[in-house]
């Protein structure tokens, strides 16, 4: 009986949430590192159809790190990253359409249909949604840039096939690839896309779901929140490295682009989605101005 009651309390501090978030728009980014096991990802499409069923217009933005290192372990070509970015040549932005674009993208549409839900997978090439231009990274011994190949920067979001699914109940599910005004296919970190993607929508939420609890201070202990005015302290004494570089950069950015509240959580914690939006304590990191 008492679980009941419980189950019954829980309902009822989801129900402000429920009212509040209808019709806003949530933009998740769903990380590879957090797509690896299949009872994961069964748990984060019922998550997607429950928020459409309760009005939230939500784009998925994922990654497929792991996937895309696995097919080029298999075709015998090292992964290599510099500043958290994938050094990227043409037959790796070959492997990363072929495992992102395909097979990983509609892995996760499939996930979601199965579930009830109605998603549909593209990538940014798909409608003009991203334009990008060549990134290049700053070198901290030298002037000069240093070049990774083909991975782009947003320079547009086209929002447009994104409106036009919502308005007939879609889900978009995105994989991070661009093209540049010269027609060259660039490889997108999915942080930034989705940051991207969240400021041109003006998004209620972004989400970023990955494989750590949050951002972890030198201790392993979760961050619980990170301004704009602070952030730059964890990355200039390495507390935030690797991976986590791009995600704390493409935050600040989409704070800057008017998206209103930004969370990075745990996807390997079952329904943490839930977790985070529908309950009054939330988890992980949130990156406030
Ligand atoms: N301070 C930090 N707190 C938490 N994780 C950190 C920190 N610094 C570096 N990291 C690394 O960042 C990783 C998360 O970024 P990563 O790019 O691997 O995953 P993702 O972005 O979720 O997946 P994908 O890149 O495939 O979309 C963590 O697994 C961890 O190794
Ligand atoms: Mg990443």
């Amino acid at each position: 009986m008492d679980l009941v009651i419980e189950k019954a309390a829980v309902l009822i501090e989801a129900l402000p949430y429920i009212r509040k978030f209808n019709k806003k728009t949530f933009v998740i980014k769903y990380g590879g590192a957090a797509q690896t096991e299949d009872s994961l990802r069964e748990s984060f499409s019922r998550n997607i159809v429950l928020f459409n069923h309760i009005g939230i217009n939500t784009v998925i933005v994922h990654g497929g790190g792991p996937g895309i290192s696995k097919m080029m372990a298999q075709l015998g070509k090292a992964p290599e990253f510099i500043q958290g970015h994938r050094v990227t040549d043409k037959e790796t932005m070959d492997i990363v359409e072929m495992v992102l674009g395909g097979l990983i993208n509609k892995e996760i549409v499939s996930s979601i249909n199965r579930t009830g839900g109605k998603a549909v997978g593209i990538t940014g090439k798909d409608g003009c949604l991203i334009t990008a231009k060549k990134k290049l990274l700053k070198s901290s011994t030298s002037p000069t840039p240093i070049d990774i190949g083909l991975v782009g920067e947003v320079t547009e979001i086209n929002p447009e096939i994104i409106n036009a699914l919502h308005t007939q109940g879609f889900t978009p599910v995105i994989a991070p690839i661009g093209v540049s005004d010269e027609g060259e296919t660039l490889n997108i970190n999915a942080d930034f896309a989705a940051s991207a993607i969240a400021g041109a929508l003006k998004a209620e939420k972004l989400i970023l779901l990955t494989d750590t609890p949050g951002i972890l201070n030198k201790d392993g202990k979760t961050i619980s929140t990170i301004r704009k005015d602070n952030y730059l302290q964890y990355t200039t004494d390495a507390t935030i490295t690797g991976g986590m570089l791009p995600k704390i950069n493409a935050c600040i950015e989409a704070l800057d682009t008017g998206v209103g509240k930004i969370h990075i959580i745990d996807g390997r914690i079952p329904n943490s989605l839930l977790l985070e939006i529908f309950t009054e304590e939330g988890v992980g990191t949130e990156i406030v101005l």
